[in-house]
């Protein structure tokens, strides 16, 4: 098969290696991809957003397959286009990535089929945002309602706090359009845990779990980001926790999603915290995470490329998906200054001199050559070192220390991923 990945990140890095290995792949091209992704296959320098441009590169190489990475091109309807010229894609439409593109869509969504979830209103108004952050004392959690890169996420201890994320969103209008109008939840504490499932639209099969280390810093300290870290299978579920999310959350939502005309074929991604009142929903993504498609993948027995068929053609209840007993981790180098300023064009040590394993693999996030074809960062997470062992502990031996041989003091990254 032609088969045509859309995106540039970590994440698509670690769904191209998963295709190349596939023996039904015969040509496979990135848009725009990476240097890394560039060991692997064809890169065309076509942006995720330019909708019409991914279309005509899809029709030039005659793919029989395309499959849509980020959140961006599902959002803005890729899949709709694609399919509008006959061509297959793996995802959800523009009407079903709504999950994702509207958090007020989703959080009134799951209130209609009756998925728990923390309390939540909307606002567009200033004044009424404030008002209510005084009725929630300040412990709330401020969220922009749009797509916002991982960014748009306020997790606030007092009012001050939570009135300057609402200033900023709805005033100065710091995530543009996406933060126009603004959610305020009620803050839940608990354990994290996200769970991957792929549907057709009617069935779906788990395809992972993994738990994010979102903030910044070690020990939880530090911003939001768009993720510093992820190990699989997530540790804080335990069977009778994972039953109850997919009795719970995953099922009524594929279910509710038909029955709303927006059939969810793709993957669904659930992150959930688990309370003392049971798992809650935090957010649906209608997408692998980065960077936790770089531990699910990677420990995947079953052909990715099979399971995207069976999800395009609804027959997924005809593959058994396989995920072994392994476990995996891996860690994100980032600039310093992610997930605020940083700078790029930082020249990195001889990556390309590293030949990934089976039990490591160096994935590129935000790299590309210069001038001079150096290899330089290009983003705020620059490389994800993903380690695969049969314990959490050789997992976390493994990527420290070959981090420590890679040597990029210009690069920072979190020491406690995966640490239990
Ligand atoms: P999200 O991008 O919606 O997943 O939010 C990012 C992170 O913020 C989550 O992983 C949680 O740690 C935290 N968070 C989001 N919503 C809530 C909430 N209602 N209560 C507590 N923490 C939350
Ligand atoms: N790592 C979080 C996300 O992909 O949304």
């Amino acid at each position: 098969m032609n088969i045509l990945i859309v995106g540039s990140g970590g994440r698509e890095h670690a769904i191209a290696r998963s295709v190349k290995n596939s023996p039904l792949t015969k040509r496979l091209v990135v848009a725009p991809g990476n240097p890394g992704i560039a060991n692997l296959a064809e890169c065309k320098k076509i942006e995720v957003d330019d909708i019409q441009g991914i279309c005509k590169l899809a029709k030039n190489i005659k793919a029989d397959l395309v499959i849509i990475g980020p959140e961006i091109p599902l959002v803005k309807g890729l899949k709709n286009k694609l399919n509008e010229i006959g061509i297959k894609a793996f995802g959800p439409t523009a009407e079903a990535a709504m999950i994702e593109g509207s958090k007020t869509f989703s959080r009134n969504f799951c209130k209609k089929y009756k998925i728990p979830q923390p309390r939540f209103n909307y606002f567009s108004d200033l004044n009424l945002a404030y008002s209510e952050i005084d009725k929630l004392n300040g412990f709330c959690v401020v969220k922009a309602d749009g797509l916002a890169s991982g960014k748009g996420v306020f997790v606030c201890d007092n009012k001050q706090e939570a009135k300057l994320a609402c200033k900023e969103m709805l005033n100065e209008k710091k995530f543009g359009a996406s933060g126009l109008k603004i959610l305020i939840e009620e803050r839940i504490t608990g354990k994290e845990a996200s769970v991957f499932v792929v549907s057709d639209g009617k069935d779906f099969k788990i395809i992972g779990t993994a738990q994010d280390h979102k903030r910044a810093f070690d020990n939880d300290d530090g911003p939001n980001t768009g993720g510093m870290g992820a190990i699989s299978p997530a540790p804080s579920l335990d069977d009778s926790t994972f039953k109850k999310i997919i009795t719970d959350i995953i099922q009524p939502t594929i279910n509710g999603m038909a029955l709303e005309k927006k059939k969810y074929e793709g993957i669904l991604y659930a992150g959930v915290m688990i309370t003392k009142d049971g798992p809650k929903l935090i957010e649906f993504n209608c997408r692998f995470g980065d960077p936790e498609a770089q531990v699910i993948l990677p420990l995947l027995e079953t052909d990715i490329v099979e399971i995207m068929i069976k999800s395009i053609s609804n027959n997924l209840k005809d593959i058994d998906i396989n995920f072994g007993t392994k476990k995996a981790i891996t860690v994100v180098l980032a600039s310093k200054g992610y997930p605020g300023e940083f700078k790029k064009d930082i020249i990195l040590p001889d990556i390309p001199s590293y030949k990934d394993s089976n039990n490591l693999i160096i994935y590129h996030s935000g790299t590309k050559l210069n001038k001079n074809d150096e290899l330089v960062t290009n983003g705020g997470r620059v490389l994800c070192i993903t380690s695969i062992s049969n314990t959490v502990s050789n997992c976390r031996e493994n990527a420290y220390n070959f981090i420590k041989k890679l040597n990029c003091p210009k690069l920072f990254y979190r020491t406690d991923i995966g640490k239990l």
